[in-house]
C-alpha cells in the first residue's frame, strides 16, 4: 500500500496558512487581477504579505501545480471512476481529432437545420449539467434575435411536461435529448412522453424528429433515436461540464454557433490564464484561496453569488451545481474524512432583486456569507440610467458589506434626521452594519459569449484549486446516486397492493400508505 498523502490536517503548512488568514485583514487596498478579459476585485478578501506566502507554501504541498498538470493532460484525475476530467479539450484551439469531427457533425446539422429553415420549435429534455448550461446560454444570448422557440424540460413533474409541451406544432418540433448517461429517469420518462405527444399528433416517425446527445450512443440508438441523430461525447466529460460538449446544439441551434463558438474561445484562454498565471497574479487561485479561507478558517457555512445582469439568473443553479455537486464531500480523494470545513452552500439571486430578498441577512445577519458580485461594464442596451442605478447598486451594496455602519455613525444618522436623543440611541443599535464581510467583484467588459465562456472556466478552475487543497475528489458525485435508488423501491410501493413498511421509517411508510391509499381511490 503505497504512502498516502497526510490529510490536510496534519500539513503543517495548512496551519500556517490559516493562522496567516486569521491574522490578516479585508484589506482596504485596491487588489485587481486581469484573466482573459475579466477583471477580478479581490479587495475585499483577506490579504497580507504572510498569507500570500503560506499560501505558495501550502499549494506546494498539496502537490497543486502537478495535479494541474494531469488535469489540462487529460490524466485519470477522477480517481474514483477512474476517469478523466478533460472538459478543458472540448474547448482547445486546436481540438483533438475526436472533438474535431464531433463538433463539424453537430455544425453540418445545424447549417442544415437552418439552410432549410427546419425545427422551428425545440423541446431541450435534459436535467443537471444536461440543462443549467444551456438555460444559462439562452438567457444570456438569446433573448432577442432567435427565431426558433426554445422549450426546456427537465423536471419529472408533470406540469412541467404540459407547459414545455403545449401550443407547439409537433411536426415542427426537434426534441432534443441530452443525457450523458442516457439513464436519467427523469430525462427518459420526459422524452418518452414527448415522442407519444409527436405520435398522437400525427407525426409519422417521432424518433425522426429526436437527437440526442449522450456519452452512451449504442443505448440510445437501442432507444431509438436514428444513429445520425445521435451526437456522443465523451465519459472523459462530466456531466456538470456538459456545456462545452454538443449538449449545446440547443443553443447553437436557437442562438448560433457562433455563441458556442465564442464561450469555448473565453473559457480557452481562461485555460490558458489559470495554467500560466504565477499564483499572485492567477485569478481562479486566488478566489481559491479566498473560498478555503472564508470556509474553512472563518467558517462561513455558504457562498452568495450576485450576477447584477438579469441575463445572468441562470448562473446561480449553474454555480450551485459545479460547486456543490464538485465539493460537497467530507472524506478526500482517498475516503479519509476531511478535519476542517469544506463545499459551502451556494445560493444567490440577479441584483437588485436580491437586495430586495435576503440583504437583510447579507447585511446584518449573524453569519453573512461571502458574496461574489458580478457585474458588466457595458450594457448591451440603450437604457443609460438604468444601468447606471445597477452599477451603483453593485458597488453600493459591496461598499456598504466592507466598512459597514459603527454605532457612532448610526447614531449620527438617526440624530441627523432629527430624532431625540433617546429615540435616536434606541434606533442606532438597529442600524449598525458589522462590516468587514468578504466579497469578491467580478467585473465582465459586457456580457459576451466569450466574456461568459471564460467566466465559466474561471469558476471551474476555482473549484479544482479548493478540491486539491482540501484533498478531494471534484470530479465524482456519488452522494446522488443513493436517492436514486432509493426512489425506485417508493416508486414500486406506491402502487403496490402490499406496502412491507419493515424498512421504511415511520414518516415514510406513513405518506406511502397514505399516497398509496390516494392512488386507489383518488
Ligand atoms: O445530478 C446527478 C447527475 O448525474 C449530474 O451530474 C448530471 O449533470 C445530471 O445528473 C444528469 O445526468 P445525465 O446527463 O447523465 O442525464
Amino acid at each position: 500500500m503505497p504512502t498516502l498523502p497526510p490529510t490536510l490536517n496534519r500539513c503543517l503548512e495548512w496551519h500556517e496558512f490559516s493562522d496567516a488568514a486569521r491574522q490578516a485583514v479585508n484589506n482596504e487596498g485596491l487588489r485587481c487581477i486581469q484573466a482573459a478579459g475579466l477583471t477580478i476585485d479581490l479587495s475585499g478578501q483577506r490579504d497580507s504579505l504572510t498569507l500570500r506566502d503560506t499560501a505558495t507554501a501550502l499549494l506546494h504541498t498539496r502537490d497543486f501545480p502537478t495535479q494541474r498538470a494531469r488535469l489540462f493532460a487529460g490524466e485519470a484525475v477522477n480517481n474514483t471512476e477512474e476517469r478523466a476530467a478533460w472538459h478543458s479539450a472540448l474547448r482547445a484551439p486546436a481540438p483533438i481529432t475526436e472533438v474535431a469531427t464531433e463538433r463539424s457533425r453537430m455544425n453540418e446539422f445545424i447549417r442544415k437545420a437552418d439552410l432549410e429553415r427546419r425545427w422551428r420549435n425545440i423541446v431541450h429534455i435534459g436535467i443537471g449539467g444536461s440543462d443549467w448550461g444551456i438555460r444559462l446560454s439562452l438567457s444570456a444570448f438569446g433573448y432577442r434575435q432567435c427565431w426558433r422557440t426554445v422549450r426546456f424540460l427537465a423536471n419529472i413533474d408533470g406540469h412541467a411536461l404540459e407547459s414545455a409541451l403545449s401550443g407547439l406544432d409537433p411536426h415542427d418540433t426537434l426534441i432534443v435529448v441530452a443525457s450523458k448517461s442516457f439513464t436519467t429517469s427523469e430525462t427518459l420518462q420526459n422524452a418518452a412522453r414527448a415522442c407519444e405527444w409527436l405520435g398522437s399528433a400525427g407525426v409519422p416517425h417521432p424518433k425522426n424528429n429526436v437527437v440526442a446527445i449522450t456519452a452512451k450512443p449504442d443505448v440510445a440508438e437501442r432507444w431509438g433515436v436514428p444513429r445520425h441523430h445521435i451526437f456522443p461525447f465523451w465519459d472523459w466529460v462530466g456531466g456538470r461540464f456538459s456545456i462545452w460538449s454538443s449538449v449545446s446544439l440547443t443553443t447553437a441551434l436557437s442562438v448560433s454557433s457562433d455563441v458556442v463558438a465564442g464561450m469555448q474561445a473565453g473559457a480557452a484562454a481562461m485555460d490558458q490564464h489559470f495554467i500560466e498565471a504565477p499564483i499572485e497574479h492567477n485569478a481562479p487561485i486566488q478566489m481559491a484561496l479566498a473560498g478555503i479561507i472564508n470556509r474553512s478558517v472563518l467558517g462561513y457555512g455558504s457562498l452568495n453569488i450576485s450576477p447584477y445582469d438579469s441575463r445572468l439568473s441562470n448562473l446561480v443553479p449553474y454555480i450551485q451545481q459545479l460547486d456543490m455537486e464538485s465539493l460537497g464531500k467530507s472524506v478526500d480523494k482517498y475516503g479519509r474524512p476531511i478535519e476542517v470545513p469544506t463545499g459551502p452552500a451556494v445560493w444567490g439571486m440577479a441584483g437588485t432583486d436580491a437586495q430586495h430578498t435576503f440583504y437583510q441577512w447579507l447585511h446584518q445577519g449573524s453569519d453573512g456569507a461571502p458574496v461574489d458580485f458580478i457585474v458588466c461594464q457595458h450594457a448591451d442596451h440603450g437604457w443609460d440610467e438604468h444601468h447606471k442605478l445597477l452599477l451603483a447598486n453593485c458597488l453600493a451594496q459591496r461598499q456598504a458589506l466592507m466598512q459597514g455602519k459603527s454605532y457612532e455613525q448610526a447614531l449620527a444618522g438617526c440624530l441627523a434626521e432629527g430624532r431625540d436623543q433617546d429615540r435616536a440611541h434606541a434606533l442606532a443599535h438597529h442600524r449598525v452594519h458589522a462590516g468587514g464581510r468578504p466579497n469578491t467583484l467580478i467585473v465582465l467588459p459586457k456580457l459576451s459569449p466569450f466574456a461568459l465562456g471564460a467566466l465559466l472556466a474561471l469558476y471551474e478552475h476555482k473549484i479544482f484549486t479548493q478540491a486539491i487543497i482540501w484533498g478531494l475528489n471534484p470530479f465524482d458525485q456519488w452522494g446522488v446516486e443513493y436517492g436514486k435508488v432509493l426512489a425506485n423501491d417508493i416508486t414500486r410501493d406506491l402502487s403496490a397492493d402490499h406496502i412491507d413498511c419493515a424498512h421504511y421509517d415511520a414518516s415514510t411508510a406513513h405518506w406511502l400508505q397514505s399516497f398509496n391509499q390516494h392512488n386507489k381511490n383518488p
